[in-house]
């Protein structure tokens, strides 16, 4: 079935469009009220593992705001989840990986699961969220990068470092390659599962690429990243966002991917010199600014579209909203791009 806004797709192919497609990262969950509701009666997992439940808060935001895609509610984290490193989410703290992984025997206990069996409720929740979306607006699938997932399995929980996320590739380059192949193994096939149940891009996130030297990036990270790219690149298309990242966009805009993420702390004009002029890009807004008064919001929207220009374009934030974003603001944001026309 053709999708009644088709926006998002028109981007990613490179299309010309009349006003550019948004949607916000992190905008399934976190801030909405009706989502507040859910999380007080189901933790976490439930809530990701229940496609009932994954299903309703993926749309709550669709529902409030109109905006032109969906992104399913779950986590990055059921990846190492999936190949037996148990995760649990502490509230007031985030992820907790209690086992983390350091060393060559703790590799060997890391299975490549059947994705089909072991995230089968995500696939569920895929097919039960197309139902309800009606074909209104695109689904999106995701995943973490495999280097950000590395972190959190190495560290054991979340870090303004992941220092020892990077001693563990430095001091045993051989393990961390090995348990790097092992996520990216698992991540094309989950995205492959993703594909087949429905979703109608993906995007990768490497939240924290850019806590590597663009000298690891390259070795750590995008080689990785370039592996999901070329298995998913001919079935779907493949947004890939890396936070902190604009040093590896030109290597990024010659991947095969249709769209690059870009964070705030680089400008539209730069991200598009960086990028080569040609591929489509998402972002920057930060996502700190979404507590400017609405007004402020909207003029900064409009002078963001104006510098990206309105096609080969999506508008986002440069990463996640933030939990205690007033709902009025959030409004402006979205509205500004709906209303936004050329002149
Ligand atoms: O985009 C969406 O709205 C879809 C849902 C989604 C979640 N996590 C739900 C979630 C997505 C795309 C993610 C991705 C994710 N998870 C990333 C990459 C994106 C980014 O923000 O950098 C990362 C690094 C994680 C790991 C993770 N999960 C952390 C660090 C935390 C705790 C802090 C936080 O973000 O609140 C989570 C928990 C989590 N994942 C929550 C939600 C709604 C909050 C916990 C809860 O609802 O109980």
């Amino acid at each position: 079935m053709a999708l009644k806004n088709d926006l998002l797709l028109k981007a990613l192919r490179g299309e010309t469009v009349e006003r550019p497609p948004v949607w916000m990262m992190r905008q399934a969950g976190r801030y909405l009220p009706e989502f507040m509701e859910l999380k007080k009666k189901y933790d976490f997992f439930t809530r990701c593992q229940t496609p009932e439940l994954a299903s309703e808060i993926t749309v709550q935001p669709i529902r409030r705001y109109g905006m032109d895609a969906a992104i399913l509610f779950s986590d990055i984290l059921v990846i190492p989840q999936a190949m037996e490193i148990e995760v649990q989410m502490k509230t007031d703290f985030g992820p907790y990986l209690p086992n983390p992984i350091r060393s060559k025997k703790d590799l060997d206990r890391v299975v490549v699961p059947d994705v089909e069996q072991s995230l089968g409720y995500v696939l569920d929740a895929i097919k039960m969220t197309k139902e309800k979306l009606a074909d209104e607006v695109p689904l999106l699938g995701f995943a973490g990068s495999p280097w950000t997932i590395l972190c959190y399995c190495v560290q054991g929980q979340g870090s303004k470092s992941f220092d020892k996320a990077k001693e563990f590739c430095f001091t045993q380059p051989d393990t961390a390659h090995a348990l790097l192949q092992k996520i990216t193994d698992t991540t094309i096939a989950y995205l492959k599962a993703k594909v087949n149940a429905g979703v109608n891009a993906v995007q990768v996130f490497d939240s924290w690429g850019g806590m590597l030297s663009p000298e690891d990036y390259e070795i750590y990270s995008w080689p990785y990243i370039q592996q999901i790219v070329d298995a998913l690149k001919d079935e779907t298309h493949v947004i890939v966002f890396g936070k902190g990242c604009w040093f590896a966009l030109k290597t990024m805009s010659q991947s095969g991917a249709s769209a690059l993420g870009v964070d705030w702390t680089c400008s539209p004009q730069n991200a598009r010199y960086l990028s080569g002029g040609q591929i489509t890009l998402q972002g920057n807004f930060d996502p700190s600014r979404l507590f400017s008064p609405p007004e402020e919001i909207k003029k900064m929207v409009k002078k963001m579209i104006r510098e990206f220009g309105k096609d080969r374009y999506i508008v986002n934030l440069g990463h996640g909203i933030l939990p205690t974003v007033p709902l009025e603001n959030a409004r402006a944001f979205i509205e500004a791009v709906k209303t936004y026309s050329e002149g």
